[in-house]
């Protein structure tokens, strides 16, 4: 058997092909004891394309947006405690290499065994892949039972969502015990994370839903979402640590192992492009409180220019009308509660669709729209407090409708030796 374990980083597609036809040349001779792959030559990755792994947060919350995302919830398999301890083990070990550009685990290239990594990362570089890891109610119990002795451990702030106005939300792309948010500059490297960690759940786990997003350049400029609108401008800012350490990290109010960590809630939720396309851009800007080129508040040039919520025009009537997106969003109009969006566009083609908002449009439709991800330290204080009230009075509804999503606690980082939420299972 020959490991490569000691090849940093990725071996180079050449070199894996290489070693492919050798082992296939091999096993057609039938000599498979005879394989003579030799490991492939190094192809030095670059630091600017790896985010860190190991730390006091986990990559993936605060870290500047990547181009894409692949999102799968976890529903859990595993009979006993020790069998979860062991899977977060074996995908710990496996993210800390394929973040810093490795195959999932040592290849393999014995040609009588399947092979160790899928392979379609060879070559490819780190993309600057982050796994962030979230346990979702499921895990401290699931219908009744304490399945793997959790469930006094659960975090108060891991509440059930409760069902909002509209909401209709598809069980099978709903909820899961532990999610996996996979997100990278190249989205064949985001899929290929995922999947050899699902590989690795093999008896422990299976995949209950999974969402692939996009959005374009971030970090150059606030990306637009499908709708045409600059979509993060009014976002806390990640770079200031009162702000993170108000709004997104969890601290000794829950429990220890979420320390560092945050809350995320994941909403899937459909766009009807085919009835926004129809409407004035007047009509657009006044839904969203914001002009749709610059991204300004109503009224104003600015993208960054702050939210005038007391504006009136020359009839008294307010900029931004009082049932606009930003007005209903804003930490002003909601007792100060504010959360850091992270979403990815999403488009999965067409379905036919019967559209609830007139004029009733009957047909195959765009199943595209916004996969919403959003972290905070408390959602009681952040998601519901905001979408409580918007659920019922935003104009953007009768555009939008939630298909799926859930809630999940991603735990404090891991040092390096431990695994991802090891504080949870070690107090018990
Ligand atoms: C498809 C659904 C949605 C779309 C298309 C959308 C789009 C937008 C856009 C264009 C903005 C203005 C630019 C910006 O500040 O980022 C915005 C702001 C915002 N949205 Fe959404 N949004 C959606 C759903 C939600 C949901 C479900 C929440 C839940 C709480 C939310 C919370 C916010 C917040 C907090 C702001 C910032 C408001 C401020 O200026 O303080 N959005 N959204």
């Amino acid at each position: 058997m020959t490991s490569s374990d000691d090849i940093p980083p990725r071996p180079s597609r050449r070199g894996f092909l290489a070693g492919a036809a050798g082992g296939l040349a091999a096993a057609v001779s039938g000599a498979a004891q005879a394989a003579t792959a030799t490991p492939p030559p190094a192809v030095p990755a670059a630091p600017a394309d790896t985010e860190p792994f190991w730390g006091a947060h986990q990559a993936g919350i605060v870290t500047p947006q990547q181009s894409h995302c692949y999102f799968t919830a976890f529903d859990l398999t595993a009979k006993k405690r020790d069998e979860v301890v062991s899977l977060l083990q074996r995908w710990t070990a496996a993210s800390a290499r394929m973040t810093a550009g490795l195959t999932a685990t040592a290849l393999d290239l014995d040609p009588a065994q399947p092979a160790t990594d899928s392979g379609e990362a060879l070559g490819l570089k780190a993309a600057r892949l982050t796994l962030t890891f979230g346990f979702g109610p499921g895990l401290f119990e699931k219908d009744g039972h304490d399945r793997y002795g959790l469930a006094a451990r659960r975090p108060t702030a891991l509440v059930d969502l409760p069902r909002f106005n509209g909401d209709q939300l598809q069980p099978e792309r709903t909820g899961g015990d532990i999610a996996v948010q996979a997100c990278a500059d190249d989205p064949q490297i985001a899929f290929h994370a995922v999947r050899q960690l699902a590989r690795l759940a093999y008896e422990a786990a299976d995949i209950r839903w999974a969402q692939a997003g996009f959005v374009s350049e971030p970090g150059k400029q606030t990306p637009r979402n499908l709708m045409g609108f600059k979509d993060g401008t009014g976002n806390p800012d990640v770079d200031d640590p009162k702000a993170t350490t108000k709004l997104i990290w969890s601290d000794d109010e829950g429990p220890d192992w979420m320390r560092g960590g945050s809350y995320l809630v994941a909403r899937r939720i459909r766009i009807a492009l085919e009835h926004w396309d129809r409407m004035k851009l007047a009509f657009q800007e006044q839904t969203i409180g914001r002009h749709k080129y610059s991204g300004a508040p109503l009224g104003l040039k600015d993208e960054y220019a702050p939210l005038n919520l007391e504006a009136t025009d020359k009839d008294g009537n307010p900029v931004i009308p009082e049932n606009a997106h930003v007005r209903l969003a804003a930490a002003a109009t909601n007792d100060g509660a504010q959360l850091l969006r992270r979403g990815y566009s999403y488009n999965d083609g067409v379905n036919f669709t019967a559209e609830r908002w007139p004029p009733w449009r009957q047909g195959m439709e765009y199943d595209a729209g916004l996969f919403f991800l959003a972290y905070q330290r408390d959602p009681r204080a952040a998601f519901i407090k905001i979408f409580e009230r918007m659920s019922k009075f935003d104009m953007l509804n009768q555009f939008v409708t939630h298909t799926g999503g859930g809630i999940f606690a991603c735990p404090g980082g891991a040092a390096e030796g431990e695994f991802v939420g090891q504080r949870l299972f070690q107090s018990v």
